[in-house]
């Protein structure tokens, strides 16, 4: 068996032009550009990739960007200072502060400091909480754009068994919570495994759909994945590989070579999942701006009905 493959690029342009079309509506409607904030601190060299990855794509769809950068010796209290000029500026609908952060940073501060109607990320407490609730308002990037890669590849998650491995409030946590909902494009059996889990492959094995998110290359070998199944890699690391042009090649949290004449789909990396959290991520934008821009809005802190990720 050669497992299909899962072309992020090709779901995340799809995804993309819709984003691109509701911007020129809104524009048209409302005279409302929409607006997304960037706060990178310090300049790990794959944050600077993602955030320019973010900038461009986001002007490709009509939505205006700005990246604003502190140093890695930022103290807490700055960034902070700099998240609430943001949410105080009515010309950004979207705050996405870049992580991980540095380690005298935390993290959930960052993260609860963020005006909650503005928060892409979908970190804030309250976004967290009405996702949980099943009222999800905005949607974490990746675990968005992860169910929109298995609608539009039809692998059905309803009443199947999703192993997802990793707990981070990133990934992990939310997807759990987005694929459990009682909907169709949900409604699996959902099993969190993480460093704590006693028997990693007993547990992989019995997947039909195995979500890797472990941070680890390669980590995902063939003999933990249940023939046929569908194999999500949430990882993507720079290996040294002197063969190769550049220096380096790219792999993920899933042994490929090998996982690929097992299962039954894969996402690949690079070109699976890392297309798609930036796809999601102007989708959440535009839905902030929208948003902002209707006088009928409801309160800060109920669901939006009708601003569940599109199909979700
Ligand atoms: N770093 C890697 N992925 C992400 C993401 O989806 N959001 C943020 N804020 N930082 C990231």
């Amino acid at each position: 068996m050669t497992a299909e493959i899962i072309d992020g690029r090709r779901i995340a342009a799809t995804v993309r032009e819709e984003v691109r079309l509701g911007a020129g509506r809104l524009l048209r409607e409302t005279g409302t550009v929409p607006g997304l904030a960037v706060v990178m601190v310090g300049n790990a060299p794959a944050s600077d990739v993602y955030v320019r990855t973010k900038e461009k794509a986001a002007r490709s769809v009509g939505i205006e960007t700005r990246t604003l950068r502190l140093g890695a010796d930022a103290t807490e209290a700055r960034i902070i200072e700099m998240v609430e000029g943001l949410n105080e500026d009515d010309s950004v609908h979207g705050v996405l502060v870049q992580l991980p952060l540095p380690p005298h940073v935390n993290s959930l501060a960052v993260s609860s400091a963020v005006n909650p109607l503005k928060d892409v990320d979908g970190l804030h407490p309250d976004n967290v909480g009405l996702l949980l609730i099943g009222s999800p308002r905005f949607v974490p990037c990746t675990p968005a754009g992860i169910q929109r890669m298995l609608v539009e590849s039809e692998a059905p998650t309803d009443g199947k068994h999703v192993v997802i491995c990793g707990r981070s409030m990133i990934v992990g946590r939310p997807l759990a919570a987005l694929l459990m909902q009682k909907r169709t494009e949900a409604n699996a059996t959902v099993t969190v495994a993480h460093t704590g889990t006693t028997d990693l492959p007993d547990l992989t094995r019995q997947a039909d759909i195995l979500v890797a998110a472990i941070d680890k290359p390669r980590g995902i070998r063939a003999d933990m994945v249940k023939p046929g199944a569908v194999v999500i890699d949430v990882g993507i690391h720079r290996l040294d590989d002197p063969s190769s042009e550049k220096g380096y090649r790219l792999v993920g949290d899933v042994d490929a070579e090998a996982v690929r004449h097992r299962a039954g789909m894969i996402s690949p990396v690079p070109g699976g999942v890392g297309p798609m959290t930036v796809a999601m991520l102007l989708v959440n934008t535009l839905k902030a701006a929208t948003h902002a821009a209707d006088t009928s809005k409801p309160t800060r802190h109920t669901a939006w009905a009708g601003c569940a990720p599109s199909r979700a």
